[in-house]
């Protein structure tokens, strides 16, 4: 299976979890904490990421690109696209068209080339989130992430604040070059993240998407971060708008029982799958397979990380006990792949 196959060189990269009530975001893992930068809304699009960018090497973002893109897009999407490329700017909206083209001009890539690199993550993320209340109320939201190119992705992952009139308007964690989010909040209003879910034929389904003018899946949740106003709104843009992709949204908001799995086919909503404390349902747990189905047994994440949930108990969950059922879950993930792999070979 291209599952099991793709397993290859994933890692741990990133691990994230937020606690909407207080505002306060923290991003760790094995490596360092993430360059926390500032990218201004109020600055013309094709402008607001060169800051960013001087915090990098040319030569090695370049080198970077080519590479995750090389690895990672089929040469029949490269001849599909590279043709179109001058005309890609009318089918993508603002502000990703203007912040992509600024990009490309700043490292003297294509434009083409901007665009798929942003398929090019799009298409690989494999992760476990989860959304839970404690007795009080609190909403507690957390997600890994894990993808191929660690060795370059660790160097370019990026904390971004995006500020509007000198405040914190939202924010999220991505790669640099990387305009949509997978991983964002809106503070004191509500959380989301992204996961994979994969279908058969990923490249074909979305760039005939894309041409029908759908949004990438990590742009719908940085459009939503922008413009809703709260758990409830966030829910409906992310479950009804057209996407290129099928995915996961797990969300979480500031009020007891705002916690929400998303499962999404590319026109809307497959599933809502809410919080539901007052029936013991306390948390929800997605990995990159439906809810209402087994996962295979060479990745199950899932279970592992109920069965700790169950074992810290509602009373118990917090950010630090949040963070060690994601610690737990990387390593069994390491685990399940290297059995996987020496039972294959
Ligand atoms: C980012 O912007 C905020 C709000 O204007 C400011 O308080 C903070 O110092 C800035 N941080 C960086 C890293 O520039
Ligand atoms: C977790 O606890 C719930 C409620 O007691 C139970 O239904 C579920 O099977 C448990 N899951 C695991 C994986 O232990």
């Amino acid at each position: 299976m291209g599952r099991a196959a793709a397993w290859g060189s994933r890692l741990l990269l990133v691990v994230v979890v937020v606690v909407v009530l207080c505002g306060t975001a923290a991003a760790g893992g094995p490596g360092t904490a993430p360059l926390l930068c500032n990218v201004s809304l109020d600055s013309p699009a094709e402008e607001r990421w060169l800051p960013v960018l001087r915090h990098f090497e040319p030569a090695f973002l370049r080198a970077a690109v080519a590479r995750v893109i090389d690895e990672t897009v089929p040469k029949w999407v490269h001849e599909v696209i590279q043709p179109i490329a001058a005309e890609l700017e009318s089918f993508m909206p603002q502000p990703f068209a203007g912040e992509i083209l600024g990009l490309c001009k700043a490292l003297g890539i294509s434009l083409g080339d901007g665009v798929l690199l942003n398929f090019a993550y799009e298409s690989t993320a494999f992760c476990t989130s989860i959304v839970a209340q404690d007795e009080k109320g609190n909403i507690y939201h957390g997600r890994n992430l894990d993808y191929d190119f660690v060795d370059i992705l660790s160097k370019i992952t990026i904390d971004v604040q995006f500020i509007k009139s000198g405040q914190i308007a939202y924010q999220g964690t991505t790669f640099l070059g990387y305009v949509g989010l997978w991983t964002g909040q809106s503070p004191h209003k509500f959380t989301v993240s992204g996961d994979e879910r994969a279908g058969g034929s990923w490249w074909e389904n979305a760039i005939a998407a894309f041409l029908n003018r759908n949004y990438p899946v990590s742009w719908l949740v940085r459009d939503t971060l922008s413009r809703a106003e709260d758990f409830q709104s966030a829910v409906l843009r992310l479950a009804g708008i057209p996407i290129i992709a099928e995915v996961y949204y797990i969300v979480g908001g500031v009020s007891p029982k705002e916690g929400m799995v998303i499962t999404r086919n590319r026109r809307g909503p497959a599933d809502l799958w809410p919080l539901d404390p007052l029936s013991g349902a306390w948390f929800r747990v997605e990995t990159n397979y439906d809810h209402w189905t087994t996962p295979p047994p060479f990745d199950d994440r899932r279970t592992p990380a109920m069965k700790a949930l169950n074992a810290t108990g509602q009373q118990n969950i917090n950010f630090d006990t949040l963070f060690q059922v994601f610690i737990l879950n990387s390593v069994i993930e390491m685990v399940q792949y290297l059995k996987h792999s020496k039972s294959n070979s």
